[in-house]
């Protein structure tokens, strides 16, 4: 019993696999002579390739009419095995050139500037995990990073926003409230409750052109029919706190931006806030990511996910 279920196993070892790609074209093509040509071979090869494959199966493979050859029973049964063999070894392929591409490799991410509060740590892990693949960031803000999509220089985008007037995959990644702070001492902060009519009274420190922040702040503003009393212009985060903590302003940046406990700044209870954002991780529709690429993105949402 054990014999009989084995032998048709054993026939098969005696063809090889250069004898059913052989098979696999002259099936596919339809014809010795085209597949001959396909495969670089004469078609007398061509031939007594499958007339060892038939000896080695027991049953003829093909049956000549006319100009055309067609597949036995036998032979349509030996296709379907070819086709699924030939699917099987394709995916092992691609998973060695995974594990290469992940050996070695590079990663180019651009995120906005609000993101460096946590990506670095991310890209860390990822850092450990994969030690072969160099890394670089580009940490910028919102218009920078839209300039750099446009021109295809990175594997991945990480925004505040997904940029609407490009044709892009947006993930959704992590929440970003956007917060309003001032001085610890300020009059504002011990307030129950302040409405955004009395935050436009207030001196504020705006975000440089081209801040994706910038941008939320104002729409919010411009919703209300408020517009704010721009002191200052600053060109990053860490120049916002420093400011609003000498007390000259107050400002709008994403809660990421705080630690706990840092000395010096105070979150108001302003109506409408925090502005519930998210972060996305972007590239262009279409673009065939990378091995790293989509390793890193997939990492990356794992990483998130465990962590909240
Ligand atoms: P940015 O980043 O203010 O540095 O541009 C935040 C965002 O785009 O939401």
């Amino acid at each position: 019993m054990a014999e009989s279920a084995s032998a048709p196993a054993r026939l098969m070892r005696r063809a090889t696999f250069r004898q059913l790609e052989i098979f696999d074209a002259v099936a596919r093509s339809g014809s010795f002579s085209r597949a001959a040509e396909a495969l670089h071979l004469t078609q007398p090869t061509i031939s007594m390739q499958i007339r060892k494959l038939s000896e080695a199966v027991g049953m003829p493979l093909f049956e000549q009419v006319g100009k055309r050859v067609f597949l036995t029973h036998a032979g349509r049964e030996l296709y379907a095995a070819c086709r699924e063999l030939f699917r099987t070894l394709d995916g092992f392929e691609m998973s060695i050139a995974n594990l290469r591409g992940l050996k070695q490799g590079a990663l180019h991410v651009a995120a906005v500037t609000t993101a460096e509060y946590f990506l670095p740590r991310i890209l860390g892990e990822f850092c450990q995990r994969y030690p072969g693949i160099d890394v670089s960031l580009e940490v910028t803000n919102r218009e920078h990073a839209l300039e750099r999509l446009r021109q295809n220089l990175d594997d991945l985008y990480i925004f505040g926003q997904p940029p609407h007037d490009l044709d892009v995959e947006a993930v959704p990644f992590l929440e970003n409230p956007l917060v309003v702070i001032a001085a610890a001492g300020h009059p504002l902060a011990g307030q129950r409750r302040v409405t955004p009519e009395r935050i436009a009274r207030e001196p504020f420190l705006m975000r440089e052109p081209g801040s994706g922040t910038r941008l939320a702040a104002e729409s919010f503003f411009a919703a209300r029919g408020l517009s704010p009393k721009v002191r200052m212009e600053l060109g990053s985060n860490e120049a916002i706190k420093q400011a609003v903590a000498g007390g000259l302003g107050i400002s709008i940046l994403s809660g990421h931006a705080l630690r706990k406990g840092e000395d010096g700044l105070a979150v108001l209870p302003v109506q409408g806030f925090p502005l519930r954002k998210s972060w996305y991780l972007v590239y262009p529709r279409g673009k065939q990511l990378s091995v790293v690429a989509r390793t890193f993105l997939e990492f990356s949402l794992r990483q998130i996910k465990n962590k909240c």
